[in-house]
């Protein structure tokens, strides 16, 4: 009976500990709120996730080599990353080339919220 009571007495101090912890998570992506632009943040994604296939003239694939096809094509390239990695749509192409990270992902949907800047 006494344990119960301890455990109920700590429960509080958990909770808020957990939360204090989520807080401090959240806070690791306020790099990603910073202004993005095209050549400095976007195009390096591109070049070393989605070359040589998307860059012509090797690249026969929708051409992604600069800054009006990749805003042009924004919606369906963040669709594509965001795939299931198994799904055969899945860019970039499984086996091909490491998968964008959550973080590398949040930057492309970042830019296009800020209305892809050059
Ligand atoms: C190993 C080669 C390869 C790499 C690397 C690659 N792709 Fe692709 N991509 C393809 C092929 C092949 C297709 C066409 C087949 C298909 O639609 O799935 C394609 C199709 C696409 C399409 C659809 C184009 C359309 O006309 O609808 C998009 C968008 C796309 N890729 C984005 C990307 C992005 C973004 C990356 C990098 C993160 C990337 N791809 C990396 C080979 C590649």
């Amino acid at each position: 009976m006494k344990k119960l009571k301890l455990t109920l007495l700590i429960l509080p101090f958990s909770i808020v500990l957990i939360n204090c912890n989520s807080t401090k998570k959240g806070a690791q992506y306020t790099s990603v709120e910073k202004n993005l632009s095209y050549n400095k943040d976007i195009k390096p994604i591109i070049e070393n996730s989605c070359t040589p296939c998307h860059i012509p003239p090797q690249g026969k694939k929708e051409p992604l080599e600069n800054y009006t096809h990749v805003k042009e094509n924004i919606a369906s390239i963040i669709e594509r990353v965001k795939l299931p990695q198994e799904d055969r749509k899945f860019m970039p192409p499984k086996n091909k080339k490491p998968a964008l990270n959550d973080s590398l992902v949040a930057v492309l949907v970042k830019w296009q919220q800020q209305d892809m800047p050059e």
